[in-house]
């Protein structure tokens, strides 16, 4: 489905949205195959809108000029993982500042207690994070970044689920306060095996740019001899049979996944392939699939970070149509909670 040139020209399709925070130098593997590969199927189908989470990103204290490049980088992966702005809005968070709006909306939707329940935060807390009230509230911003967009549908991993059902409450909570039809409540998109790569160090955890070590995580701008040798020495098991079952055996699952998601084969294809062979095998196909996806990947990279200005003019256009559908939930959503017109 092709996007209108016209910011505000409607358009029939149902609308997905997603978003990634700028958090580290580069995406890893788990922001690809769990949500990236998705965002760029999707967009065929659904008017999509994806963004840089960067004031999401100030709930963790980063340099200024840090997060700034880290902002252009998140949303370059974007474009080099085959988002494409024609047909996507592709923006930064803070470039629609209503979304900071509706944020406090859904902060005073919201229980005090409901909020410090949250697993994400409870977890940040207790490994003595930085528990700054932007921690706390994080979910309700994530809540008015979906809801601000009417989105039927939201391609996030598995780590987000939560967040997702506490949007769905507040959307049903706000209709239930202000009248039917004030916003619609989104269904997750989760795909299940892609939506949780583990760390290949330790696959009982998930990938994660602030949790993994540096050889338990594939950035997306590694070194393909890097890669390679992070997949050889990925923790397996003492077993010696490539076969999928993430209880028993969640190191070669999390390999099966990833070649999985990045060769089209399905998992009963590549048990069959390797049967008889040993995790020597199928690391290094890992290792291979990955790095052919990964090399046009870097390629395109390249060229996007050469070109500053088209990146930030793609931001632009990105967020003058994200701003045109931000107006007017925000025109609906002040009229139902009793906010006077300004009478501009
Ligand atoms: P973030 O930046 O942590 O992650 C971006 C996306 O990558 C997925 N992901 C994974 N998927 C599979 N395996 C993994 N190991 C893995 N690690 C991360 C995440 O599920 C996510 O889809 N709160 C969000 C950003 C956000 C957002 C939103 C998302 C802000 N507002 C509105 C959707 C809609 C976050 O921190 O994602």
């Amino acid at each position: 489905m092709a996007r209108m040139s016209a910011p505000d020209a409607p358009s029939a399709a149902p609308r997905i949205l997603s978003g990634m925070q700028p958090t580290s130098d580069s995406l890893h593997l788990g922001n690809y195959l769990g949500a990236l590969v998705n965002w760029v199927r999707l967009q065929d189908e659904f008017d999509a809108f994806y963004f840089v989470a960067d004031l999401h990103a100030l709930t963790v204290p980063t340099d200024p000029a840090v997060l700034r490049q880290r902002t252009r980088v998140t949303a370059a992966q974007f474009l080099a993982g085959g988002v494409d702005p024609k047909r996507s809005a592709v923006f930064c968070q803070s470039h629609v500042t209503e979304h900071a709006e509706l944020g406090w909306v859904m902060n005073c939707l919201t229980a005090e207690g409901e909020a410090r329940r949250m697993t994400q935060f409870k977890d940040k807390v207790a490994k003595g994070g930085n528990a700054n009230v932007g921690l706390l509230t994080y979910p309700m911003l994530m809540a008015a970044d979906i809801l601000m967009y009417d989105a039927a549908y939201v391609p996030v991993g598995e780590d987000q689920r939560q967040h997702l059902e506490i949007t769905r409450d507040l959307a049903e909570r706000f209709n239930a306060r202000f009248g039917d039809g004030g916003l619609v409540v989104p269904e997750p998109y989760i795909v299940k095996g892609a939506a949780k790569i583990q760390d290949l160090q330790d696959p009982a955890a998930k990938m994660s740019k602030t949790g993994s070590s540096p050889k338990g995580l594939i950035d997306l701008m590694q070194d393909p001899a890097k890669i390679a040798k992070n997949i050889r020495s990925a923790v397996t098991d003492t077993d010696a049979e490539v076969r999928y079952d993430v209880e028993h055996k969640p190191g070669v699952s999390n390999l099966l996944v990833i070649h999985s998601v990045l060769s089209g084969s399905s998992i009963e294809e590549l048990e069959a392939s390797f049967a008889g062979r040993g995790y020597g095998d199928l690391k290094k196909e890992v290792a291979d699939v990955v790095v052919e996806a990964l090399t046009p990947f870097q390629a395109r990279m390249r060229e996007l970070l050469d070109d500053p200005a088209e990146l930030d003019r793609i931001l632009a256009s990105g967020a003058e149509s994200a701003r045109a559908v931000a107006r007017t939930t925000m025109e609906r959503v002040r009229e139902r909670v009793g906010l006077l017109p300004a009478g501009r």
